[in-house]
């Protein structure tokens, strides 16, 4: 079968070799698009490809539609918002994704972030230390219980929140269970999101929440830009002078934001969560084997879209 690996920002070289192993091992052909300039490049290369593997790379109705022998996308990595699931459904197509490969780069990359803005984004201006204070987890699935265990050896007091979780098995994860959203922002002096976007949870983080933060507090988002209303954002930090946004996801008010607040608000130009090459090596690797199970013997333990 031939598998293309199509990846705007690409895998480290390690994961390429690894993943093509893993693929000529069991008879497949992998095929390399890496760095592409457009979207329409994405749609020719999948003319004759069989499987797709992915990482934040667009799958839209418009590259299944170019792509009559695709049986199966991977999208190497936890969120599966930039696979267009219907389209793929539609025509039978399965899609993953490869929960917690990339979970433990983008919890190391939180606690960073969280504390590149305690040291006022490392000017010699004072700051603050993060022992002591309470950071509240906003999902508490694969990146967040590893955020959580990593502030705590901070010493941190950790409280999350998770839809799907009961207040158990919050606690058994080594977090207090916050009795609702609102409390969580309102208690929390850093607040790390871990939500999937969702149309759900799309725009569902704004001036009340923002605004309800304590004193001093960092909004810290290494999720989705989506789930942040920014229009909300920047009206909370506009009222609240002690607030803080950091976040892996340039919001699309990056430059007005930047303008306005200064320090207060720092970006990442290219999200960067999953990008370390041990991510690389176990995402990337993971897809590559699910591809070779599922032709193999049907396996369909990671599907998305069932
Ligand atoms: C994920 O959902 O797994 C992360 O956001 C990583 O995305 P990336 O593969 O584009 O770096």
């Amino acid at each position: 079968m031939k598998v293309l690996i199509a990846t705007q920002k690409p895998f480290a070289a390690a994961a390429v070799r690894g993943i093509t192993e893993i693929l000529e091992a069991a008879g497949h052909q992998p095929v390399l698009l890496e760095k592409y300039a457009a979207q329409d490049d994405l749609v020719a290369a999948v003319a004759d490809a069989d499987a797709l593997i992915v990482r934040s790379d667009k799958v839209t109705p418009e590259v299944i539609a170019a792509a009559p022998r695709l049986k199966i996308v991977v999208r190497a990595g936890a969120g599966f918002d930039n696979v267009d699931l219907p389209a793929a459904s539609a025509r039978g197509i399965v899609v993953m994704n490869t929960p917690g490969q990339n979970s433990n780069a983008v919890a190391e990359l939180a606690i960073a972030m969280m504390i590149f803005m305690a040291r006022t984004q490392f000017t010699p201006a004072t700051g603050s230390e993060v022992a002591g204070k309470t950071i509240g987890i906003q999902a508490f699935g694969n990146v967040g219980r590893l955020v959580g265990a990593k502030a705590k050896a901070l010493g941190m007091k950790v409280k999350a929140i998770d839809p799907f979780l009961q207040k158990e098995q919050i606690e058994a994860g080594g977090a207090e269970p916050a009795s609702s959203l609102e409390e969580l922002y309102a208690t929390s002096d850093y607040l790390s999101i871990h939500i999937p976007a969702t149309p759900q949870t799309i725009g569902s983080i704004g001036y009340d929440l923002i605004s309800s933060m304590p004193k001093g507090a960092t909004l810290v988002n290494t999720a989705r830009k989506e789930v942040i209303d920014e229009a909300g954002l920047e009206k909370a930090l506009e009222a609240r002078p002690d607030l803080k946004y950091v976040t892996d996801v340039m919001p699309d008010n990056y430059a007005a934001l930047q303008e306005k607040f200064g320090l207060r608000v720092f970006a990442t130009p290219k999200k960067m969560g999953a990008q370390t090459a041990e991510a690389n090596l176990n995402a990337g690797l993971a897809a590559a084997r699910q591809i070779v199970d599922y032709f193999a013997t049907g396996n369909t333990r990671f599907q998305v879209n069932r």
